[in-house]
């Protein structure tokens, strides 16, 4: 079996190059991100492994199945940049579902920790010897309100690590978890009651963009909002004009909508072309991390894992564990279908 891994960087071969030699599977590792110009390179390759920031839209799919290509791999959880409709009946998709959900809810904590109480800017300053504590005040978490939107795997124990903080946990989710610790409200409430504010849901048609200028408008002016998910799910024009009024008290972000061409790379010596980017790092009450969220040894290590063993049951021909189709619209309902879905 030959693979295609594109969008690699040295960390990911770490972890994959043990698996590969473990399982007789030949690697071919590329740094650039998969698209319709690159597709091609897959040809001769059986499966095709991508992350977050590559390209499986019609025109990308199409060239890989007619390269030769049976299987998508995704080495990550969210597939909203995958259309799975046109790889249905052609290639099949899977996925990691859930690598370390704590270490994105971990990370969601770091960021409104940090965001909360300045210790980036902290740092900054005492490494320059200036112990000045001007401007790095923040506001007791313990007795505020956490309202989390999505509560799946990760906002669940992000909601648990809210409540840690002796927070009351409000919570908006279509598909309720059968949870007595969480308490649901409307979308509405939890945007006007909430101190703090985290998005956990997908990405999607109805939820792309679901931050924008009104509901940017119900929070409180302190409100800090967090997103670990997905960019899109923010409406970034909005979150600069809320910042710029005053109307939000602070946005930490790991994730951006147009983040593709620039996370995860060293762009220092390079001019930043997207305004809105640039905008967003200038004001001292953001804090952006590359979309790092993810990134802990156990999760790297569990990735690879799974992304293999995908990879195993169909070289076996047997049922795709973590298999999504367009037929059963994402993960698909292994219970109905007992066989892959096509
Ligand atoms: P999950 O599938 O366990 O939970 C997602 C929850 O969102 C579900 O309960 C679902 O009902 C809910 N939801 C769907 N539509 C919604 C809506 N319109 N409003 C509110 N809730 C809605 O997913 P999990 O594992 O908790 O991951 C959540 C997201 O985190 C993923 O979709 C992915 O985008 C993101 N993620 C980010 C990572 C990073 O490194 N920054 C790493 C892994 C995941």
């Amino acid at each position: 079996m030959r693979i295609a891994f594109y969008d690699t960087k040295p960390y990911d071969k770490i972890w994959f190059d043990i698996l590969a030699e473990q399982n007789g599977f030949e690697i071919k590792y590329f740094d650039f991100k998969l698209n319709a110009e690159t597709a091609f390179l897959s040809k001769g390759f059986e499966a095709v492994c991508i992350f977050v920031n590559d390209t499986a839209d019609k025109e990308t799919l199409d060239i890989l199945y007619n390269s030769g290509v049976k299987l998508l791999a995704l080495r990550c959880a969210g597939y909203n940049h995958v259309d799975f409709k046109s790889a249905y009946e052609k290639i099949h998709v899977v996925r990691v579902p859930d690598y370390s959900p704590a270490a994105v809810a971990e990370h969601a904590a770091a960021l409104l920790l940090t965001l909360n109480r300045k210790t980036h800017r902290a740092y900054a300053r005492t490494r320059d010897n200036n112990f000045n504590i001007n401007g790095l005040i923040g506001i007791d978490l313990s007795g505020k309100t956490a309202g989390i939107i999505g509560t799946g795997k990760i906002g669940r124990l992000f909601a648990g690590i809210c409540k840690g903080f002796g927070m009351s946990v409000l919570a908006y989710d279509p598909n309720p978890a059968d949870d007595e610790n969480i308490k649901y409200t409307e979308l509405d409430e939890l945007l006007r009651q909430s101190d703090v504010i985290s998005l956990h849901c997908p990405l999607t048609h109805e939820t792309k963009h679901m931050i924008h200028t009104e509901n940017l408008e119900k929070m409180k002016p302190h409100a800090l909002l967090i997103n670990t998910s997905r960019g899109a799910l923010i409406d970034t024009t909005a979150l600069i004009e809320a910042l710029k009024h005053r109307k939000i008290g602070g946005a930490g972000l790991d994730v951006y909508e147009e983040e593709s061409e620039y996370f995860f790379e060293d762009l220092s010596d390079t001019i930043i072309e997207d305004d809105e980017l640039s905008r967003l790092l200038t004001f001292p009450n953001v804090l952006l991390t590359s979309h790092q969220a993810f990134f802990t040894e156990e999760a790297m290590r569990e990735i690879a894992q799974v992304t293999m063993e995908n990879i195993k049951a169909f070289q076996a021909g047997t049922a795709f564990e973590n298999e999504i189709c367009y037929k059963c619209n994402g993960p698909c309902k292994k219970e109905e279908n007992k066989n892959n879905c096509f």
